[in-house]
């Protein structure tokens, strides 16, 4: 069993890792809501404040990533920073903080998701976003201490929130939360590094 801290955890990607991760003590983060810990992922001191406050820990899973969506063209500067500085730069953030603390052995996984891939209007800062955190842990698994390992999941758009981006996703197939959930399993319990883990249907 490991102890696994899972950011974003009451949102819909966190709830979808969270069906991968029944092997675990898992130790719940979040902005705001019933976690265990409040952390902003856009604040350093809040990232660095929850690794000391949480101790020893084996895995730091998150699932939080703020985009903006807007056509590029109506897109402002202000919308730009916001999506970076929380999908891109957050995330960076918590591995470049969580480097020092995390256990030996340990491992990271972050989010993406598919629209750098197969992209779609007013999706372009996420699919910018998503597209620097894959290269970031492809090339980042190189420099990564102490035998700590970092993955990142990139799923199409979950089932649970075709509601939410069916409409803006025209030919997209939705998968089940508990299939992206495997991914993080994957991620967590297995021996692979920088990888992206796509979830397609
Ligand atoms: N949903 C999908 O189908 C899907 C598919 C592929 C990729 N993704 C990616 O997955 C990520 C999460 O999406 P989601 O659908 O789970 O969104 P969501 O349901 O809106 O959940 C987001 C969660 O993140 C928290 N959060 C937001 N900003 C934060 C911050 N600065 N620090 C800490 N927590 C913060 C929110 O807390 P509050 O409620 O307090 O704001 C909320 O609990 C996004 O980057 C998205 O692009 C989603």
């Amino acid at each position: 069993m490991k102890t696994v801290i899972l950011i974003g955890a009451l949102g819909k990607m966190g709830q979808a890792a969270l069906s991968g991760l029944g092997n675990h003590k898992v130790i719940t983060a979040g902005r705001s809501g019933d976690v265990d810990h409040i952390v902003d992922i856009t604040d350093v001191n809040s990232i660095e404040a929850l690794y000391k406050k949480v101790g020893h820990f084996d895995a730091v899973v998150n699932t939080v990533g703020f985009c903006e969506y807007a056509p590029f063209a109506e897109m402002t500067e202000e919308q730009w920073r916001t999506t970076v500085m929380s999908k891109m730069m957050g995330q960076i953030n918590l591995v470049r903080i969580g480097q020092k603390y995390i256990a030996d052995a340990g491992s990271f996984t972050l989010i993406s998701g598919i629209l750098n891939v197969k992209p779609i209007p007013y999706a372009i800062a996420d699919a910018t976003a998503s597209g620097a955190i894959d290269t970031f842990v492809k090339c980042v698994a190189y420099e990564m201490p102490r035998n700590t390992r970092i993955n990142v999941i990139n799923p199409t758009v979950l089932a649970e929130a075709w509601d939410v981006y069916g409409e803006m996703m025209p030919g997209f197939e939705p998968v089940p939360g508990k299939l992206v959930g495997k991914a993080f399993e994957r991620s967590v319990d297995g021996f692979i590094t920088g990888e992206v883990i796509f979830v397609d249907a």
